[in-house]
């Protein structure tokens, strides 16, 4: 028997995301069962309304594998409780509810083991509530497990908002939830080409023995977005760009990628190879920010409402990071991020040396040799593609580059899933392996905190503005030459 309740369940992401994920899953018949999903908010509703809400948002949302009767066999699970974070008595009778329907869903099961129960506390609320959620949850003994039940709590991003406050919150939870029972999302990890990451390198032997300081030049990741920061912006003018985009995604992108492999794909193992390489991650001096970082704004960004008119706030960023360790010692890593460029793009891209020696540079090449790359397009064309020297046919010995080009959509038929789908099918079975642990968040904001306090000292440049649509600061392309690089810039064809 499961039972998720979500907090905030009249918000944005519970009725974009986290219930069309929940019927999709339905639908490919994957949702544990018996379950029920129990949204809570201070909004008056009851079952009825807040399930009419849903299904004219889930039909919006969860793509065109909509279809009314599934939905119909779905929406009895559905349940609403109207409560208020900052009473008690909402958490006691949540408790009463929750006993309830397993009651009656024990008294109806026949062919489910109805005597076992997994709960899941799903905290897609305002972040200052966190705490105070996991706090009432266990004041009103949902936090306990016991032989016969599993109590689990999901905190979504931002977890924090620097390496205190994070800190402080992992002491709020675990004063009433081990880290066994903590799941800290961050979506980027349920993303089908995310994962693949690990495939590709953990599930091939051709890559192995390249992917290290020996042959790899460089890394970039990028994660570029074409859209404006909008009604989002009083969040953003605390968080901009290093906060929302850095300390999580690319970082756990980054560690997906330098990672040394784990013995077993369990949360263990993994967990601790990401923290192994976050901890490998040189922190930045604010002498060392000012040289291995650029910022920029884009130049309407003070215009949406909300913002202050003169608002230092980054909309795009880049750092050069190093892992000091053996495999990747001396390899500059750049993270890129951006709102209003000119596409969505989130790649990684893996730049392997020159040949050390050219016998054809001199003679009859009209191009310098380029070392091979290896570019993943994580969103959203998702492939792969390598990128080596070919010769041009009927020239003496002309040579230019080329590509193989792999295509999840060519290759594989049917949509791509929505990350959500295998982060709550994960978080209901008890697996941790794609969540952020305390010591991955608090190490990931190790890292970011120093830049970000420089970024926000007088000491740095001011942001500079770039055009929406653009590939950003032209000061993040001659910072990229002063080290002799280049940014790879495609926009995918989708
Ligand atoms: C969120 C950020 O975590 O990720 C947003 O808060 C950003 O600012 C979003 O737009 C990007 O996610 P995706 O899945 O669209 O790449």
């Amino acid at each position: 028997m499961h039972s998720l309740v979500i907090f905030g369940a009249s918000g944005d992401l519970t009725s974009r995301k986290l219930i069309p994920a929940l019927y999709n899953l339905f639908l490919k018949k994957r949702l544990p069962q018996p379950i029920h999903i129990v949204g809570f908010s201070r909004t008056p509703m009851d079952d009825e309304i807040w399930r009419n809400k849903l299904l004219e948002t889930t039909r919006q949302f969860a793509g065109n594998t909509f279809c009314e009767n599934s939905w119909n066999a779905l929406a009895p699970f559905i349940h609403y409780h109207t409560g208020d974070i900052g009473n008690p008595d909402s958490f006691t009778s949540l408790a009463a509810l929750l006993d309830q329907l397993e009651q009656n869903q024990s008294e109806n099961g026949k062919q489910t083991d109805v005597t076992e129960s997994h709960r899941l506390f799903y905290l897609s609320t305002a972040p200052q509530f966190y705490g105070s959620v996991a706090e009432q949850l266990g004041v009103a003994g949902l936090s306990t497990e016991s032989s016969e039940r599993t109590s689990r709590i999901v905190i979504e991003k931002p977890f924090g908002t620097d390496l205190e406050s994070a800190q402080n919150l992992n002491e709020k939870i675990h004063r009433q939830f081990k880290e066994s029972q903590v799941y800290r999302i961050d979506h980027y990890l349920g993303k089908e080409t995310v994962n693949n990451v690990l495939v590709l390198r953990f599930a091939n032997t051709i890559f192995e023995p390249i992917w290290n300081r020996n042959y790899i030049q460089n890394i970039q990741i990028t994660a570029n977005e074409d859209i404006l920061v909008g009604r989002r912006a009083s969040y953003y003018e605390t968080a901009g760009i290093l906060r929302d985009m850095f300390q999580n995604h690319l970082l756990q992108i980054l560690t997906f990628v330098t990672m040394e492999p784990p013995a077993r794909f369990d949360a263990k193992a993994i967990r601790d190879e990401k923290v192994k390489v976050l901890q490998s991650i040189r922190p930045l001096t604010e002498e060392e920010t000012l040289q291995n970082s650029v910022r920029g704004q884009y130049r309407s960004y003070r215009d949406e409402p909300g913002v202050a008119k003169g608002s230092q706030t980054a909309t795009y960023g880049a750092v050069r990071l190093f892992i000091d360790n053996w495999r990747w010692k001396d390899v500059p890593v750049f993270l890129r991020s951006g709102k209003g460029m000119a596409c969505r793009s989130t790649q990684i891209v893996i730049n392997f040396r020159q040949p050390p020696h050219s016998m054809f540079a001199d003679k009859a090449s009209n191009l310098p040799l380029q070392g091979n790359r290896l570019l993943l397009q994580l969103q959203p064309a998702e492939g792969i593609q390598v990128h080596f020297m070919t010769k041009i046919p009927d020239t003496d010995m002309k040579i230019r580059p080329s590509e193989l080009n792999f295509n999840f959509k060519n290759s594989f038929s049917g949509e791509m899933p929505d990350s959500y789908e295998r982060l709550l099918l994960d978080a209901m079975n008890g697996d941790a392996s794609l969540f952020a642990r305390s010591d991955e968040v608090e190490t990931a904001w190790r890292i970011i905190d120093p830049i970000q306090k420089t970024w926000d000292g007088g000491k740095m440049q001011d942001p500079e503005f770039y055009e929406t649509g653009s590939t950003g600061p032209t000061q993040a392309d001659r910072w990229m030459e002063s080290f002799g690089q280049n940014w790879f810039d495609l926009c995918p064809i989708v």
